[in-house]
């Protein structure tokens, strides 16, 4: 039975000191929820503070990107083990914004998750397809080689354990959610590719999390499916009650 499994993406958004506000606010709001697994992935600079505040706490923090080495002449990046040091338990990678605008490509992406997995963080995967190409009717096919591409080398084992979020980019930030039919139509296929080419564990274990415009009025009809594990939350996730209420309604 997979427990529902909330991230909250702050982008490129709050202060260290409003994410320290945020997160000391918020573990005392979900101090008793025992059934979901909560994350929150501030800025990289908010990272250590944040961790700090959630110590000993229901919230997990994530870092939104890395870089495949470890160190070395990289200027601006980030390694895997000064993300964990930094006090991150998870770790973005390949979101369709890194994709857009940073040059993300599968082969990245696969590098990074290698380096991920390699420094003990808990990887949740973007996948999804652009509006341009859902049009051309190639959003399976999309998806395919992403997950192909990009889990290229990984165990079913170590897929069994890191969470896949599905973020159509035409519902990103536009207000525009996928429906539920159409978000579990492509839920069950990514699962059903995870099977054949990873495993049954791998299938069966992995978070499949659907992202775009979630907000609270939507959590429970998305949740509701049998493969939408959980929820990836940008806009709504910055405001404190919204993402506690994307949080109680996901619970069962
Ligand atoms: P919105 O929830 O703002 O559409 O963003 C989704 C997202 O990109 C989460 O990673």
């Amino acid at each position: 039975m997979r427990h529902p499994f909330i991230a909250g993406n702050w982008k490129m958004h709050k202060t260290v000191h409003e994410a320290v506000v945020y997160v000391k606010e918020f573990r005392s709001l979900v101090k008793d929820i025992e059934d979901v697994e909560i994350v929150l992935a501030p800025t990289f600079t908010a990272i250590h503070a944040c961790a700090e505040a959630a110590r000993n706490s229901k919230v997990g923090i994530a870092g939104q990107n890395l870089h495949w080495e470890k160190q070395g002449a990289f200027t601006g990046e980030i390694g895997a083990p000064m993300v964990r040091e930094a006090g991150a338990d998870y770790v973005l990678i390949g979101h369709s914004e890194r994709r857009q605008y940073f040059g993300e490509t599968d082969q990245s992406v696969n590098r990074k998750l290698g380096a991920a997995l390699g420094a003990g963080l808990i990887a949740i995967v973007c996948v999804g397809e652009t509006l341009d190409e859902r049009e051309r009717n190639q959003t399976l096919a999309v998806l395919d080689r992403q997950i192909k591409d990009g889990f290229d080398g990984i165990t079913g084992d170590q897929i069994a354990g890191l969470v896949v979020a599905y973020e159509p980019v035409w519902a990103i930030g536009t207000g525009r959610t996928a429906t539920s039919a159409l978000a579990q139509e492509v839920h069950a296929h990514i699962r059903q590719r995870l099977r054949q080419w990873f495993g049954a564990p791998a299938a069966d274990q992995c978070h499949v999390i659907y992202g775009g415009s979630v907000k609270p009025e939507n959590t429970k009809e998305l949740l509701a499916q049998p493969d939408v594990d959980g929820a990836l939350v940008g806009g709504a996730s910055l405001d404190i009650k919204n993402f506690f209420e994307i949080v109680n309604r996901s619970r069962g």
